[in-house]
């Protein structure tokens, strides 16, 4: 038995709760599933049953309301994260929000302000600035491995063969840039541990009819002359090959947002080549990131990468790139 677990809800039966979210919590340990909403209540309910939540429920609003639950995670359409993680802010709830927490700095903004009035933890569900790799990378890089960092090139895509994917809908937020781009732009604001200057973003794209963007490539200038040159998209297959490139050597990572057992990150010197393993062998993606809020929650840990700290600088750097990539409007 566990003593006093953190008790979740989960808003919408979304695959990313079912294929990382359920798996890490079960991982972390010290938390449960408690309830699941669904827009259709049989959908809650056969859910709820098939992965051992506690309960199904028609309606997001009832997850938000159950004083059972202390913390709600929002995998919902892009479009839905604003209007949902306030109401859970509003009701005292604890939030990870998927991302990108929103669509606009605007929306970002409210939802920040709420965050602030209600004192409650809003984290945006990026997961890599807690794994273990990402540490390693960023004591390398204060160390002096690769001397001074100038370029991080990186990229996020995979094959969207879906055509009903939340991912291509622009009125549910939809964009390979939303989606898999916003990754490059974390860990670059990360590991630059500045904002890019977004008078200077350089971007396009390749936009479908209706205003989503299949694929996007850019870069972003960061404080003396430092830059992030990015692509992502649906099309071409699945790689989030990155480097962090310096004025002595570089770190090459094979996948720096869910590495699995058999990614890895090298720093290289010329014929010097330290390779390491990426990720604990088992350990999945979220998991560590679920073990740290649980840590806040009982008061064991100071909170990290809280979205007061960190959503509004992404928000900011993908409006300038799509901005800059010519969104067509609507
Ligand atoms: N951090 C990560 O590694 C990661 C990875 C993948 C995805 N994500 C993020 O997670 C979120 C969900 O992605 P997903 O791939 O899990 O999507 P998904 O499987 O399509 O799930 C989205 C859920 O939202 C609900 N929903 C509410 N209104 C909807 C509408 N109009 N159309 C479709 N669904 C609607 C649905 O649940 P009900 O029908 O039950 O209400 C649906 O199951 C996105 O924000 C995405 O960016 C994050």
């Amino acid at each position: 038995m566990i003593d006093d677990p953190i008790r979740w809800g989960i808003l919408g039966t979304a695959g990313i709760a079912e294929s990382s979210f359920l798996p890490a919590l079960r991982q972390a340990g010290d938390g449960l599933a408690v309830s699941v909403a669904s827009r259709d209540g049989e959908r809650a309910r056969s859910w709820a049953a098939e992965h051992d939540v506690a309960r199904g429920v028609a309606g997001y609003e009832d997850v938000v309301a159950d004083p059972e639950v202390e913390a709600i995670y929002v995998p919902l359409p892009n479009g839905l994260h604003a209007e949902w993680t306030i109401a859970a802010l509003e009701a005292g709830k604890a939030v990870l929000c998927e991302k990108p927490l929103c669509v606009t700095p605007d929306e970002t903004g409210r939802v920040l302000a709420t965050a602030d009035a209600a004192s409650v933890p809003l984290w945006e569900a990026f997961v890599f600035p807690f794994h273990h790799q990402i540490e390693r990378v960023r004591d390398a890089l204060a160390g002096g491995r690769i001397g001074e960092v100038r370029e991080i090139a990186s990229r996020f895509h995979f094959v969207l063969d879906d055509p009903q994917d939340i991912r291509l809908s622009a009125e549910l937020g939809g964009g390979s840039l939303y989606d898999v781009g916003c990754y490059p732009i974390r860990l670059a604001r990360l590991l630059f541990d500045a904002e890019p200057d977004l008078d200077r973003a350089i971007a396009d794209a390749v936009w479908t009819g209706s205003r989503v963007d299949t694929e996007l490539w850019g870069a972003l200038t960061f404080p003396g002359d430092r830059r992030l040159v990015f692509s992502c998209g649906f099309v071409a297959a699945y790689d989030t090959f990155s480097r962090v490139l310096g004025t002595e050597g570089e770190i090459r990572m094979t996948n720096p947002f869910h590495p699995e057992a058999d990614d890895t990150f090298a720093i290289v010197r010329g014929e010097d080549v330290q390779e390491h393993a990426a990720a604990p062998a088992g350990e999945h993606s979220f998991t560590a990131a679920i073990r740290h809020i649980h840590g806040v929650l009982r008061g064991r840990e100071q909170p990290r990468n809280l979205a007061v700290d960190e959503a509004m600088g992404n928000a900011t750097a993908i409006e300038a790139l799509l901005a800059a990539a010519s969104r067509p409007t609507a």
